[in-house]
């Protein structure tokens, strides 16, 4: 991973939109895309089917470590399988902040998130981006929105890909997520040093992709 190639830091708590801002603002520049989030729901994925007990450290990190995942574009596949939706579902995604709180699981995707970093730039999305992964980033973005909002985002996005879900559930839900993804001792979720702020409650995806690149082209010298 080259330290020259432009990275672009997405940090922000669970359906804030910040995977669909990224991946837009990814496009527009032809840069590549780095789901993290995706990376802790496939090793959720991985530990469920395998039964794996949350108490065991050891068994967790190496599976993270062995992850056998590839990205296609917006298919995600672990071994060989499409999984793409499988890694939205809420029990994945629980499961995920769970085992993204034990520092030796973070470990293992390390070096895997390292590698993302190619030419001609990255954009990457998650919850340490900008503090842990790439501290050095060119830009980070601290993307957040309301709990009401972020409920409504979610209840569509599943509701879309044929889950059911109740919005209830779903507000205690992130609730929840959101206090051990922020209250955790190892790359809490934290707005890194330096970060742009971004509630995006009020705004379509549009005028947030369009904010962000407004500063990306802000930060560059001419
Ligand atoms: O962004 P997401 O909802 O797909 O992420 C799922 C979980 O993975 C999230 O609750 C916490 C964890 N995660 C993390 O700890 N660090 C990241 N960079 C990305 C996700």
């Amino acid at each position: 991973p080259n330290p020259h190639i432009p990275v672009i830091t997405i940090d922000g708590p669970t359906a804030s939109g910040k995977g669909t801002v990224a991946q837009k603002v990814a496009q527009h520049l032809g840069f590549h895309y780095l789901d993290s989030g995706a990376l802790y729901r496939l090793t959720a994925l991985s530990v469920m089917r395998r039964d794996i007990p949350l108490d065991d450290e050891h068994a967790l990190a190496k599976a993270a470590e062995h992850l056998h995942c590839h990205f296609n574009g917006a298919h995600i596949f672990l071994a060989n399988e499409d999984v793409s939706n499988d890694i939205r579902a809420e029990a994945v995604g629980n499961l995920a902040s769970k085992i993204a709180a034990i520092p030796t699981v973070r470990q293992a995707l390390f070096g895997l998130q390292l590698s993302f970093r190619q030419h001609p730039g990255l954009v990457a999305d998650g919850r340490d981006m900008g503090t842990v992964i790439f501290p050095h980033a060119g830009l980070k973005v601290f993307l957040t929105a309301s709990v009401e909002a972020r409920a409504q985002r979610r209840y569509k996005q599943l509701i879309d890909k044929g889950f059911s879900a109740n919005m209830e559930d779903l507000s205690k839900d992130l609730t929840e997520r959101d206090a051990r993804d922020s209250n955790r001792s190892s790359a809490p979720l934290k707005a890194a040093e330096g970060a742009y702020l971004l509630d995006t409650s009020a705004m379509t995806v549009d005028q947030a992709v369009a904010q962000v690149l407004g500063w990306y082209a802000a930060s560059k010298p001419a």
